[in-house]
């Protein structure tokens, strides 16, 4: 039988349930609790400093060069059968304005391919044809590519790598009909 501070202590584990998820955010299929960060600290930031996604390159902080850019995609509210998929400047986009953002996923160059794990064909284009200077701007110019070849194609990513994710199933489809192969 529940006793009234086991089913409080239910209500507490819901209630904290509940909250844990709605400080979620997604990056590569995989959820991170953002609850202890600072909302305002920017994309770029987050990235390499929290969860070591170093491939997300920062420079000027002010969205001029490009090399921070990362791909977004989220449940477009006035189309729900489209999602919404574009690529930005993850030094301008502060991390709390993800929360707003319904079955968002934040996409970084790491969930496209690298020397290891076989070239995603974008990075194999740039590449084949010498679209590389230093190359430190490189992941910047495939994740801009890659977010408008989304956009126009559906979503890119390769098979080989897998989400870990349960939640994955509320992306799935989810909306377009699209299946995220991430
Ligand atoms: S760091 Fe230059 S555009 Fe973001």
């Amino acid at each position: 039988m529940e006793t009234a501070s086991s089913q409080g202590q239910s209500n507490d584990l819901a209630e904290d349930r509940t909250a844990a998820q709605r400080y979620m955010i997604r990056v590569n299929g995989v959820l991170h609790n953002v609850k202890n960060e600072d909302p305002r600290m920017c994309l770029a930031e987050y990235l390499r400093s929290s969860l070591h996604l170093c491939g997300t390159k920062t420079m000027c902080y002010e969205g001029g060069c490009g090399c921070c850019v990362v791909v977004l995609e989220y449940d477009n509210p006035a189309k729900p059968e489209k999602r919404i998929i574009k690529s930005m400047n993850s030094c301008l986009f502060p991390i709390g304005s993800l929360l707003s953002l319904k079955n968002h996923q934040v996409i970084t160059v790491e969930a496209l391919g690298s020397v290891k794990k076989g070239l995603h064909p974008i990075q194999q284009r740039l590449a084949d044809y010498n679209g590389s200077q230093c190359g430190f701007c490189s992941p910047g110019f495939v994740m801009q590519m890659f977010g408008h070849a989304s956009l126009w194609m559906g979503s890119l990513l390769p098979d080989h790598t897998h989400l870990t994710d349960p939640m994955l199933s509320t992306l799935e489809g989810g909306g377009s009909g699209q299946h995220l192969h991430l």
